[in-house]
């Protein structure tokens, strides 16, 4: 049992200019610490760590600000196709999702993945099936599709080109994505994570975000992390455990740890992209390659935080 908890959001990294130019720092201020005070007091309840970021995630998933559920990106055909996963660090347990439509909150149909234990990560219709199973509510296409994605999509088809969530038609790089990790007070670890993945991707094309190991990954004996960027590039350096391996083997607290996860994505494959973690002591930290990366914390009780740069 541990006396204090903490909490850490993240609604997807990207160029500042850019970012500040979708919605006012303040806006993405007032969004993040509203739900970092709703994450508080479930964590002050005694909630779990896994209900509170699934809990954090499904908020951020309403807010069409950001790029997962309501607000996703569009994919080359203009359709929503959305990835989501959660683990618990007390048991490992996981579930994930990918290539979804029309499930509002695609991180409740990953925990029910995770709750009935039988598989890890289901994909497009067969997920879709199961969501039936679980009477899981459908909404419409429309839902989804907001006028800025949009535009967003139509610039990035004249530019020929894919590009991530909060990327501008330019060299700059804006990359969506929302996650959350927690400790709750019985020193438990969880991490989340949701996206709509890139603008004019492929349809079909699943990025890091519901692979455990990649976009997200909850160890109680090493860390919490959620990752927000270029998905190939967190797919093929696996950055998620790898963070988790620098505490598991070289000793590192969350700090030394993301920053070192960070430095070799860059290393490794120049990558693009940001993470938050927790580590097994509630110290709360977040690195990134990408000048912006909107994220608030609450690390061991304390005061919420939010920042973008
Ligand atoms: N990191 C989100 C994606 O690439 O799909």
């Amino acid at each position: 049992m541990s006396n204090s908890y903490s909490l850490m959001i993240h609604g997807g990294a990207g160029a500042l200019e850019d970012l500040k130019q979708e919605a006012s720092e303040a806006v993405f201020q007032q969004s993040i610490t509203a739900i970092l005070e709703q994450g508080r007091q479930r964590l002050e309840q005694g909630d779990s760590a896994l209900d509170v970021v699934e809990y954090c995630v499904t908020l951020l998933e309403n807010d069409r600000l950001y790029n997962a559920g309501r607000g996703s990106v569009l994919n080359a055909e203009g359709k929503v196709e959305m990835d989501a996963a959660l683990m618990n660090g007390r048991d490992l347990s996981a579930g994930a999702v990918a290539c979804i439509k029309q499930i509002k909150n695609p991180i409740a149909l990953a925990r029910r993945v995770l709750d009935r234990g039988e598989h890890v990560l289901l994909v497009g219709d067969g997920a879709l099936e199961f969501a039936q199973f679980c009477q899981m509510e459908t909404y419409p296409d429309d839902y989804f599709i907001t006028d800025a994605r949009i535009k967003q999509l139509a610039e990035a088809k004249s530019a020929g080109r894919m590009t991530l969530d909060h990327e501008r038609i330019k060299p700059s790089q804006k990359l969506g994505t929302v996650g959350a990790v927690a400790q709750d007070l019985q020193g438990n670890l969880a991490a989340a994570t949701s996206t709509g993945g890139l603008v004019n991707k492929r349809w079909g094309r699943v990025g890091d975000t519901p692979v455990v190991g990649a976009g997200v990954f909850a160890d109680n004996e090493t860390c919490a992390v959620s990752a927000t960027g270029y998905g190939e590039q967190f797919l093929r350096t696996v950055l998620a455990k790898t963070i988790s391996d620098f505490v598991h083997f070289k000793g590192m607290d969350a700090d030394a740890a993301a920053k070192a996860g960070i430095e070799y994505l860059v290393r490794k494959v120049q990558g693009d992209g940001g993470v938050i973690v927790i580590d097994g002591a509630g110290n709360c930290a977040a690195a990134q390659s990408t000048s912006g990366l909107i994220r608030g914390w609450i690390e061991r009780g304390g005061e919420a935080i939010c920042k973008l740069g």
